[in-house]
């Protein structure tokens, strides 16, 4: 035994508005841009406490598969408190967006596989922080 214990890693996917993915293994105690910028890959960031918006990215599946599934049938975005943990209150984020499937990726570590897209589209989809 290495280290006296195990680890566990979750299968992080970034999907860029080109088409391209990085898949990145991210601890659950560390954010997602943590481990992007101990992986080499560079997700925009400004403030990483939560409050500028600059690093949002939106969820779109988690692990097996669950996504756009809604109980009543309906197209409905992966719940993000299924898949992250945040490690301070994500103040940029409005209830709706957060329940729309946007992630603020600078403190937010996840729970399971999962996949988002990430880049400026994302972005502009959201509205700007108040805090900002
Ligand atoms: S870098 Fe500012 S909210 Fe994430």
């Amino acid at each position: 035994m290495v280290g006296g214990a195990t680890m566990t890693e979750y299968d992080v996917t970034l999907e860029w508005p080109d088409g391209g993915t990085d898949a990145i293994p991210v601890d659950p105690q560390e954010t997602v841009l943590e481990a992007a910028q101990r992986a080499g890959v560079r997700l925009p960031y400004d403030c990483r406490k939560g409050t500028c918006i600059t690093c949002v990215g939106r969820l779109l599946e988690i692990e097996n598969g669950d996504t756009d599934v809604g109980a009543d049938g309906t197209d409905q975005p992966p719940d993000p408190a299924d898949a992250f943990s945040y490690r301070r209150s994500p103040a940029a984020l409005t209830d709706r967006e957060r329940a729309d499937g946007y992630v603020l990726l600078c403190i937010a570590s996840p729970q399971t596989d999962c996949r988002l897209e990430v880049g400026p589209r994302v972005r502009s989809e959201v509205g700007d922080s108040p805090w900002a």
